[in-house]
């Protein structure tokens, strides 16, 4: 079987969800778009959906609006979950041992790629911190991978997708992003495994479209943002008057909200088009 991201795959967007309404309303925009797509869960979502439920919906669901949308675990801290991901389906899981020294962090996703690599799930790995809480997982290291580390670590281990840390920050930014460039081509010269930018809500499209030019990212992904969404149709709803007391209609909340999401993922996904501003 193909792997879904490889140096030659398309370039992703990955949105954070956790519930089958916040997946619908991605694979909607998605399928508008006519763009495959890859939903992840945290651990703190995974622990909390009905996984079975949840699977059968998304598989059900991508093959009636006609795109692929692939299941990831991410920021994984547990082997236990990374098992169960594996038993249920997921497409692929993130390790996320970058608080440990380099070599712990290469011997726990070494274990990973054991634990799951004949179900043909593939592995992400985070060499160096980045920055910011990510749900229950909080970073506050430099923020910034050695390029020596990474290069160890990718010898070392047989990852199918990096997350290193160059400059971006999960959750708001304070400030302007310092984003490191360089190392996205100098990585992009010493390996052809597939980058991985976490962090992306408050990066403009000017930016995202810059990261996007270098061919070895390919997979970016979104998670406050989501969630702001989710806030903004609410706060329509209440705006509207949807929420009185008299008039309170539920079903008209819930397409606000999908409707906040569905395009504010629809916004991303028009940057991988070939027509965009790039
Ligand atoms: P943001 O919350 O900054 O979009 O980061 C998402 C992320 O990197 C998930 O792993």
């Amino acid at each position: 079987m193909d792997k879904y991201i490889s140096s030659t795959s398309q370039q992703y967007f990955a949105f954070n969800i956790w519930s089958i309404e916040s997946a619908k309303a991605v694979i909607d925009a998605a399928s508008q778009m006519k763009c495959n797509i890859i939903l992840q869960t945290s651990m703190k979502a995974f622990e909390q959906i009905d996984k079975k439920e949840f699977y059968a919906f998304v598989r059900s669901y991508e093959q009636k609006k006609g795109i692929k949308a692939y299941l990831h675990l991410d920021h994984c801290k547990e082997m236990d979950f990374i098992q169960e991901a594996a038993e249920c389906g997921w497409d692929s899981v993130m390790i996320d041992a970058s608080d440990k020294t380099l070599s712990e962090n290469i011997n726990i996703t070494n274990k990973v790629v054991k634990l799951v690599r004949k179900k043909g799930i593939l592995v992400e790995a985070e060499v160096g911190q980045i920055c910011g809480q990510e749900d229950e997982v909080t970073s506050v290291g430099t923020g910034i991978a050695k390029m020596d580390d990474i290069e160890k670590f990718i010898k070392s281990t047989d990852i199918d997708m990096l997350a290193a840390a160059v400059g971006t920050v999960h959750g708001l930014y304070r400030g302007v992003p310092d984003i490191r460039y360089d190392m996205l081509d100098e990585i992009g010269r010493i390996t052809d495994i597939p980058l991985v930018i976490h962090g992306g809500t408050g990066l403009t499209n000017e930016i995202l479209l810059k990261m996007l030019i270098y061919k070895n990212v390919k997979k970016i992904n979104i998670s406050t943002d989501v969630k702001l969404a989710y806030k903004r149709g609410i706060e329509e709803s209440i705006q509207m008057g949807v929420m009185e007391q008299n008039g309170f209609d539920p079903l008209k909340v819930e397409w606000f909200i999908h409707d906040e999401i569905q395009n504010m993922v629809m916004n991303k996904l028009k940057l991988l088009r070939k027509d965009s501003l790039r």
